[in-house]
């Protein structure tokens, strides 16, 4: 697999993650308002990897910028801000980029190479820490646990290795038997397009199910335990997923399953004390009227589209980052995770 997000000869390529399974297709981006432009549009998507991607296009924005970049800075930063507002490690990384920028501004150090090793940088350590938390979620896991997930927390969503799915390869590197249950995760389908291909590609068992038949499955116990990933978790431990996730946490809890989301510290927002105070992206109607420009309902028919929904703490029996698994009081944990 081409990696999820590279920085090549002052350019920014992406695997377009729109055309998966179908299509292995690389984009090219050589300004930074390309770079937004594919965020936006979900050629690269998933929480740490749309970090990623916005510091690279922060970097391709002052390469491109020369000698005009202390008044094309905030232009840039701006314009990669505007693209998507739930996932937190967008903001996450452009102000670590910002905070770069201003340290060297006036050194007559050579900015653009600077700016380019911490995109790079990033990059790198977003997979450092998907293992880690990969390692230490992986004890969570019994030897022939069948795990539900939904959506794709994944090597595609992140710089690679995943967050949810690092946990599953990471028990599965520990010697464990360990097959998946796949949401499909409608509208976008990131379940049945992007996770189980890049599972199965690893030769992990997975098996795709629609979103409704999440129930079911727990009702018969064919499902130990839930893993999800998340793009913003407050404070207190609501987290903010794809839209779904909520359902599946209401049904893991009825049917006293673990419910388990892995993250990167980075998907903490410190600002935020609970899940009522993030901001929940609305997408284009069309993406549940149509599949892959084919009508499946009326062109006018009204249609509610949030990408995301909050699944409150209460639900969560534990959060896997690349500092620990917190537990119970989660407030206490993250809280000091975050200042330590
Ligand atoms: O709309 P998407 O595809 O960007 O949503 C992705 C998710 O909800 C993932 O579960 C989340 O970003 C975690 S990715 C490691």
């Amino acid at each position: 697999m081409h990696p999820v997000i590279e920085w090549k000869d002052n350019q920014v390529l992406m695997l377009d993650q729109r055309l998966l399974p179908l299509e292995e297709k690389l984009v090219v981006h050589r300004h930074y308002s390309e770079v937004a432009d594919s965020i936006r549009r979900m050629v690269i998507r998933g929480a740490p990897a749309i970090g990623v991607a916005a510091a690279m296009g922060v970097a391709l924005g002052v390469v491109n910028a020369g000698r005009d970049v202390d008044s094309q800075f905030p232009r840039i930063i701006d314009t990669l801000t505007a693209t998507r507002p739930t996932a937190v490690n967008l903001f996450w990384a452009l102000e670590r980029m910002r905070k770069v920028f201003d340290a060297h501004r006036n050194s007559g150090d050579d900015l653009a190479a600077i700016m380019i090793r911490e995109a790079q940088a990033m990059d790198r350590e977003d997979v450092a820490t998907n293992r880690r938390l990969g390692a230490l979620g992986a004890h969570l896991l019994k030897d022939g646990d069948r795990v539900l997930t939904h959506c794709n927390a994944g090597a595609l969503a992140t710089a690679g290795y995943g967050t949810a799915l690092g946990v599953i390869r990471a028990a599965v590197e520990q010697g464990k038997q360990i097959s998946v249950w796949a949401d499909e995760t409608r509208p976008f389908l990131q379940g049945a397009r992007l996770t189980t291909w890049e599972l199965m590609r690893d030769g992990i068992a997975v098996t795709l199910i629609t979103d409704s038949m999440a129930g079911s499955l727990m009702r018969k116990g064919v499902i130990d335990a839930v893993i999800v990933g998340a793009d913003r978790i407050a404070r207190n431990g609501d987290v903010a997923n794809k839209i779904g996730t909520y359902s599946v946490a209401v049904l893991a809890r009825h049917h006293g399953i673990p419910f388990y989301v892995a993250a990167p510290m980075s998907t903490v927002d410190p600002q935020i004390s609970n899940g009522d105070e993030i901001p929940i992206e609305e997408r284009d109607p069309d993406e549940v009227r149509t599949f892959r420009q084919i009508r499946v309902a009326n062109t006018d028919v009204p249609v509610f589209n949030p990408a995301f929904d909050v699944t409150p703490h209460e639900l969560v029996s534990a959060i896997i980052t690349e500092k620990g698994v917190a537990r119970g009081d989660l407030y206490t944990a993250l809280g000091g995770w975050l200042t330590g």
